[in-house]
């Protein structure tokens, strides 16, 4: 097979039509209803046990933001509407320098937990007001209440001992207690994407869904009326699990050497952590077709980051970007313009087939709450690829509006920065005031 054949074949296969899109869509919303009713599906739908906020919440709270391999602790004050976050601090559980990586299996829940509530003393230092905590755990979790949440699963190729099947609370409430930080009430334990949806409907109207597309990938939606309640509730469809999205040859080689196999399928097609991985598959492909030559290096996993995608997106008609990320990450030097032309358009594909796979889920959800479009929806969205990845918005209202057509101008997209933080210190402050 020839370069331009085997392109026109992948191709064929990443850059879905409005008919794939709107089936997408519809399958979507299908697993929404099922997960609901608490039939099979896909979509955990998981409560959150919280509503939108009202926007008057008042007072300090800290939020520690877990989301992934980073870890965020902020000191927030909630005042007159406005969330403002007056301290923070960041962190890697994984030393990049790999003096210690408290993700891996050897590393028990214990000693991650410690490590984070080491974070927050230095955070606090110097402060004995009591101060409710809200806390961000950016996993599927059962949840029974507000303030407890059981680890379904790891996802983002977590793996640390004894925290699935545990509750997350009592996990970070004794390490506080094990560090000496006694002055803080563990109040609330949110999901990322509901922080997102939590903190934009602080200040904006409309608001009813919140996602992540990044690192991870997921989306949260304000239910009119949950089945456990008859109120409104925010629910966190895990959507990142959804396998409703036919799947190419590169996606299968990606699932086959994830730690989950057969899990988070749309996560694996959409999140910044998988990108570079469906497209090393596809270049694996063109090497094994004798279509590239072959490095003298192996592409392990991580070989190309949301970083490199975004410099080869940006790429001018000299493809010199694209030259550079060959060179230093793939090892393969002296590429042909056609050859760098379509390690480019892989990446458009890929990148963009993402963008589009989001933008179709987010047309299920205002389908199932609106299907008349009879009024205005904002979906909150925070995460590294929405954030900086060139052409993802409009990829986003591409798949909008292959669904909903004319009707995608009722979803207005927004970023929300550091959402997920701020929505874990509104948690708290609502949670504390009816503790
Ligand atoms: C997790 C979700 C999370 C998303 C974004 C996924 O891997 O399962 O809970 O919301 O990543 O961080």
């Amino acid at each position: 097979m020839g370069l331009a054949d085997f392109m026109k074949e992948a191709r064929g296969q990443l850059d879905l039509t409005s008919e794939a899109l709107k089936l997408v869509a519809a399958r979507f919303e299908t697993a929404m209803r099922e997960g609901l009713a608490g039939r099979p599906s896909s979509l955990r739908m998981l409560p959150s046990y919280l509503a939108r906020p009202g926007g008057g919440e008042r007072g300090d709270a800290v939020a520690v933001d877990f989301g992934g391999t980073n870890v965020r602790v902020l000191r927030v004050r909630l005042a007159d509407g406005r969330a403002q976050s007056e301290k923070s601090s960041s962190f890697c559980l994984k030393d990049p320098k790999g003096t210690y990586d408290h993700t891996r299996a050897q590393t028990r829940a214990e000693e991650l937990f410690d490590f984070i509530a080491r974070h927050v003393a230095d955070v606090l230092a110097g402060e004995s007001a009591i101060l409710p905590l809200g806390h961000t755990f950016s996993f599927p979790c059962r949840q029974e209440g507000i303030n407890q949440a059981v680890l379904i699963q790891w996802t983002k190729e977590i793996r640390t001992s004894g925290v699935e099947g545990r509750d997350v609370t009592p996990l970070l409430t004794e390490a506080l207690e094990r560090q000496g930080v006694r002055h803080v009430r563990p109040r609330a334990v949110i999901n990322d994407t509901v922080g997102t949806l939590i903190a934009a409907a602080y200040q904006l109207r409309d608001v009813d869904l919140g996602s992540i597309c990044g690192t991870g990938h997921n989306t949260c939606y304000l239910e009119p009326c949950h089945p456990l309640t008859g109120q409104p509730m925010i629910v966190n469809m895990e959507s990142g699990n959804f396998d409703g999205v036919t799947l190419t040859p590169f996606d299968r080689a990606v699932n086959d050497a994830s730690g989950y196999p057969g899990a988070q399928l749309l996560e694996k097609q959409v999140s910044g952590a998988y990108l570079g991985e469906v497209v090393l598959a596809a270049l694996r492909a063109m090497t094994a077709e004798g279509l590239l030559p072959a490095a003298n290096k192996s592409w392990d996993r991580g070989t190309l980051t949301g970083v490199n995608l975004t410099q080869v997106l940006k790429d001018g008609p000299d493809c010199g970007k694209t030259k550079s990320v060959a060179q230093t990450q793939l090892a393969l030097t002296d590429l042909s313009k056609e050859q760098l032309l379509s390690i480019r358009k892989l990446v458009e594909s890929v990148t963009g087939r993402s963008a589009r796979l989001a933008g179709a889920t987010y047309a299920g959800v205002v389908r199932y709450l609106d299907p008349g479009l009879g009024r205005g929806h904002v979906v909150a969205i925070d995460g590294s690829l929405y954030a900086h990845m060139p052409g993802y918005d409009a990829g986003i209202r591409a798949g909008l509006e292959a669904v909903l057509g004319p009707g995608a101008r009722s979803v207005t997209t927004r970023l929300i920065k550091d959402g997920s933080g701020i929505g874990a210190a509104i948690a708290a402050v609502v949670a504390d005031a009816q503790a």
